[in-house]
């Protein structure tokens, strides 16, 4: 095959395919898969449309975060949980079972009966001191006042909600979160997140208790302190829960 055809035929694959580039010998295979498909597509009208994702299922952090999340919510075993930041992505397995209640600075309407959307900014939250069971904010503290959503500029905005977050945590509540960490120097990675340090992450759940944490590798999955982030710009994830000192929302429950 000389250069030019060479060069063709790779880069004809490259803009064709989306998704993994495929192995010379899949694009063979393909090929002749292709001839066969054209010769009886079984009446489907055909088109090449190629892509190649064989091999291990692949995952993202945020199957480990909302791994974390579910586990946590369902040893606190809440009525009720308030989810800042949301789309409602995360949230999504969950959101049949609870009282769900999202505010984000973005407008979008409830799918379910038991849930309830509120629009707003998180820095300022509706809602009386002490009044919610449990409190969720999967990848959402990190973008508060930046600007990237529509909210306002403010670039204490992480600090403003999460000073809200846990006056409105009842004693007794739990928090989940998660955010971008580094072992290296905390980074603003304006407009798009900023990438916490421990001494930050601890210092916006003051007045909370850390029950339990994890740290996600972008690349591997769950891993440990040593396997964080300290490359410039790069991060991982710090998966946290915090609790208010009291009793259990679930426990006054029982005792009732
Ligand atoms: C990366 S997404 C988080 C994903 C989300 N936890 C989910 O449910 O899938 C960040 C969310 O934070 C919201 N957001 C950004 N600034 C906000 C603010 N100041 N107050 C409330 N929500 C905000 C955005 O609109 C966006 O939906």
């Amino acid at each position: 095959m000389n250069l030019r055809r060479f060069l063709s035929e790779v880069l004809g694959w490259h803009r064709a395919v989306s998704g993994r580039q495929p192995t010379a010998a899949e694009r063979s295979e393909f090929a002749r898969q292709w001839r066969e498909v054209k010769r009886d597509p079984r009446g489907f009208r055909v088109i090449s449309k190629p892509r190649f994702d064989a091999g291990s299922h692949p995952e993202g952090f945020y199957d480990f975060e909302q791994e974390f999340a579910a586990t946590q919510v369902a040893r606190a075993r809440p009525r009720a949980i308030l989810d800042i930041g949301s789309y409602r992505g995360f949230l999504t397995g969950l959101a049949a079972g609870y009282d769900l209640t999202t505010l984000d600075v973005r407008e979008r309407s409830p799918r379910f009966e038991r849930e309830k959307v509120l629009t707003g900014d998180a820095r300022s939250l509706p809602l009386p001191d002490g009044s919610v069971e449990c409190l969720i904010a999967l990848c959402a503290i990190e973008h508060f006042g930046l600007g990237r959503y529509g909210d306002p500029f403010d670039l204490d905005g992480d600090v403003r909600a999460c000073r809200e977050m846990v006056r409105v945590l009842r004693p007794g509540g739990l928090l989940v979160a998660s955010l971008p960490f580094t072992r290296g120097p905390a980074t603003l990675a304006f407009n798009s997140h900023r990438i916490y340090d421990r001494e930050r992450i601890d210092a916006l759940f003051a007045g909370l208790r850390l029950r339990d944490h994890a740290y996600v590798s972008l690349r591997t999955g769950l891993c440990t302190l040593d396997q964080v982030e300290d490359r410039p710009g790069k991060w991982s994830v710090f998966c946290g829960a915090w609790a208010k000192d009291g009793p259990p929302a679930s426990q006054e429950r029982v005792e009732q």
